[in-house]
């Protein structure tokens, strides 16, 4: 075993205006403090033109127990190149639907999201009526169908109201001890 991808975590960030990211750029750079405990992959940058991998992306997947997709809350879903990834890499026969399949089987899978909403008004149900449990119930059964071990997400909410540096720096720890909880 390669002990140094067994004790990385495989961070896929998906964001397609990064240049323009405060939070999800800000938890990049503190990622990249920690090159032995996080491997970071920006899937907008590695795929600009949208062909993705798919045989590379399966073979990366391979080697790590744990993957986190971090991408920034977009009308109440993900940003189109996850739903992208997940169509074209979880493919028959590897994720799924065979005795050899289910390749991410037992690896753990968690989402950190970006929220521009504050967490009250999720929870009010008088406003959204779902908490972003619910609204990711789909990328949770979908986990759940290629037998992996879903984790509770991370969110972090309310940067639409406030994107100044405290609030911003705030979410740097939490998210280091969700990841770091994670193993
Ligand atoms: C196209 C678009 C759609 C968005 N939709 C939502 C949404 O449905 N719910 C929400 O809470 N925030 C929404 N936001 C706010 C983003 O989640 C927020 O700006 C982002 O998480 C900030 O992360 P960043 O600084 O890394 O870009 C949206 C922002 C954009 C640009």
């Amino acid at each position: 075993m390669n002990f140094k991808r067994y004790m990385e975590t495989l961070i896929m960030v998906i964001h397609p205006d990064i240049t323009n990211s405060i939070v999800n750029k800000r938890w990049m750079t503190e990622l990249s403090k920690y090159p032995n405990k996080y491997e970071v992959r920006h899937l907008d940058q590695i795929y600009p033109d949208g062909n993705i991998d798919v045989l590379a992306e399966q073979k990366l997947i391979e080697r790590y127990g744990r993957i986190v997709f971090q991408f920034p809350y977009y009308w109440f879903n993900c940003p189109p190149r996850f739903k992208q990834w997940l169509d074209e890499v979880l493919t028959y026969g590897w994720a799924y639907g065979s005795k050899s399949g289910y390749k991410m089987a037992g690896k753990k899978i968690a989402l950190a999201i970006s929220v521009g909403i504050d967490e009250a008004v999720y929870r009010s149900t008088a406003k959204y009526k779902y908490t972003l449990a619910e609204l990711t119930r789909p990328f949770e059964l979908t986990f759940e169908y290629v037998k992996a071990d879903y984790r509770p997400l991370f969110a972090y909410y309310g940067i639409e109201l406030n994107s100044g540096k405290e609030w911003i720096e705030r979410s740097v720890p939490l998210y280091m001890d969700f990841l770091s909880n994670l193993s």
